[in-house]
């Protein structure tokens, strides 16, 4: 006798089907977790949660304002003027890029040694495995304009010439990223950006847990 699959609802179809909902999902582990209890959490979690993304990205750009009396300017200014720097040079049609250019160091209190890392991880579901590359990579290729200043090798970013986004990462932080630090430069403001940052983060468009 064939054996088949066994087919169950998922709490996506319960939701398709308009199935009562209940409020509150009521399982002690998620071993006891139903498609019901699913599609509560679904309904009344996920979406606020959601919603919350954008948001909590610019609490953390606002935190870039901290006072950093030694460098010619603060964080904040260096991610508006990043993003500035990218829009001005035709980029201001790619969201992706734009709001990686705003976002970029936002994990830098939280992991000053890979915050590359860090917001790579929070833009993965919004943006183009390209985008996430640059994000997650620029720590090092921003290294070439400074890194030989602390004795540390300044072409380490080499090790990963022949990989697709290479170019990108480095047009990335050699055209936007390491120029922006000029007190003097006209930045545009962060409402300027505002309408790309719906775009992108008010959905997210990939799997989060795709590999790249
Ligand atoms: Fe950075
Ligand atoms: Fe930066």
């Amino acid at each position: 006798m064939a054996v088949t699959a066994e087919k169950y609802k998922t709490a996506y179809d319960l939701i398709a089907e308009g199935a009562s909902i209940k409020k509150k999902a009521t399982f002690r582990s998620f071993d006891e977790s139903t498609a019901e209890d699913w599609a509560a959490i679904i309904t009344y979690n996920d979406e606020g949660t959601q919603t919350q993304v954008l948001d909590l990205c610019l609490e953390h750009l606002e935190k870039l304002k901290h006072p950093q009396p030694a460098s010619p300017v603060d964080r904040y200014e260096h991610s508006l003027q990043t993003a500035t720097r990218a829009w001005r040079d035709g980029r201001d049609d790619d969201d992706e890029i734009i709001v990686a250019a705003l976002l970029h160091d936002i994990g830098d209190f939280f992991a000053p040694h890979n915050h590359g890392d860090f917001c790579a991880s929070v833009l993965k579901p919004y943006v183009r495995p390209e985008v996430y590359w640059i994000v997650k990579h620029h720590e090092l290729f921003q290294g070439y304009h400074f890194f030989h200043h602390y004795g540390v090798d300044r072409n380490v970013r080499e090790k990963h010439r022949g990989h697709e986004f290479f170019e990108s990462c480095r047009q990335f932080c050699d055209d936007y990223d390491q120029t922006a630090f000029d007190p003097n430069y006209n930045t545009m403001p962060l409402e300027a950006f505002m309408p790309a940052l719906h775009r992108v983060l008010d959905k997210p468009k990939n799997d989060p847990f795709s590999a790249s």
